[in-house]
């Protein structure tokens, strides 16, 4: 039996943190933390999202501000709202939902946010220092920052000597994630669709980490025996054994199977997601501390 990571009660510890940080802020400085989240369109997972997002910005006790912009949206509308966010003193943190309407470039959008306010850590002077191992000066994105931190609950801080696998490269997790691994010493091999014998690759990980974005890929035969399992996947999915038309959200990972094999494993939901959230809540304090001092 795997020891099931709990996400949701690491993510509490961390806003309890960022709600005494809020609070000794606004005592010492008077300056609240304020985050602007902008959505277009009306994908109904990234309305959950933000919605998520905005709502716990509000109980850590932060200026919330929310953009909904429809999905005819153009760039020059959206660059226009960015400079002005980025001119805006009461705003420390900017976040533009991913992925944007497909006329939209969000190359540029991402690449306008001021790097002090880009607390996804998206911006290339963000990605840049995590890249040349500086984790103190700049921004981390969320989502690897909270996968971290829930290793490091199992593995501990240093991962000497420990085979990492990261599946999936994206700017926003794969890449960021590989790079976190290697400040923490692990010999980290980043895969993805174009890798051959994945399954082979995987089952050289003591840390398997999976964004891949597809419903239950990972099985159980891709798992060391004993590794810690952290599925970054959120899919929904149909579910006929809740009812007729009812959906469920499930991992990348196969969590019946994979279970039972490996050391440690997050669930999905439970898991990595709620991490995601107290990380962009824990940079936009950090953005707005750095701001007043
Ligand atoms: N879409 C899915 N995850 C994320 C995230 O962490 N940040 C942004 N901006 N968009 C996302």
């Amino acid at each position: 039996m795997a020891q099931v990571i709990n996400g949701k009660e690491t993510a509490a510890s961390v806003i309890a943190q960022v709600k005494s940080t809020t609070a000794t802020l606004e005592a010492e400085t008077g300056v609240t933390p304020g985050l602007a989240v902008i959505l277009v369109g009306a994908d109904p997972a990234s309305q959950a999202y933000v919605g998520s997002k905005s709502k716990m910005a509000k109980e850590c006790g932060f200026k919330s501000v929310q953009y909904s912009l429809p999905e005819a949206t153009s760039q020059e509308e959206l660059m226009a709202l960015v400079a002005d966010l980025n001119a805006d003193p009461t705003i420390h943190g900017i976040l533009v939902q991913l992925p944007l309407p497909k006329h939209l470039d969000s190359e540029p959008v991402i690449q306008a946010i001021l790097p002090e306010k880009d607390v996804d850590g998206l911006h290339v002077v963000n990605a840049g220092k995590l890249a040349t191992g500086d984790t103190e000066t700049g921004l981390i994105s969320c989502t690897p920052a909270g996968a971290l931190i829930l290793v490091r609950n199992v593995r501990g801080e240093d991962l000497s000597g420990l085979n990492a696998v990261v599946i999936g490269r994206s700017n926003l997790f794969g890449k960021p994630m590989a790079q976190l691994l290697l400040t923490r010493n692990a010999t980290v091999t980043t895969a993805h669709s174009r890798t051959k014998d994945l399954a082979a690759v995987c089952r050289t990980a003591d840390i398997l980490v999976a964004a891949v974005g597809r419903p239950e890929m990972v099985k159980a035969d891709w798992v060391k025996p004993g590794a810690t399992v952290i599925d970054v996947g959120i899919n929904r999915v149909a579910a006929p054994e809740k009812g007729e038309g009812k959906t469920k959200l499930v991992g990348d990972c196969d969590y019946a199977s994979c279970e039972p094999v490996a050391g440690a494993i997050t669930p999905v939901p439970g898991g990595v997601g709620p991490m995601t959230i107290a990380m962009l809540m824990a940079n936009t304090v950090i953005a707005a501390y750095r701001k007043a001092g």
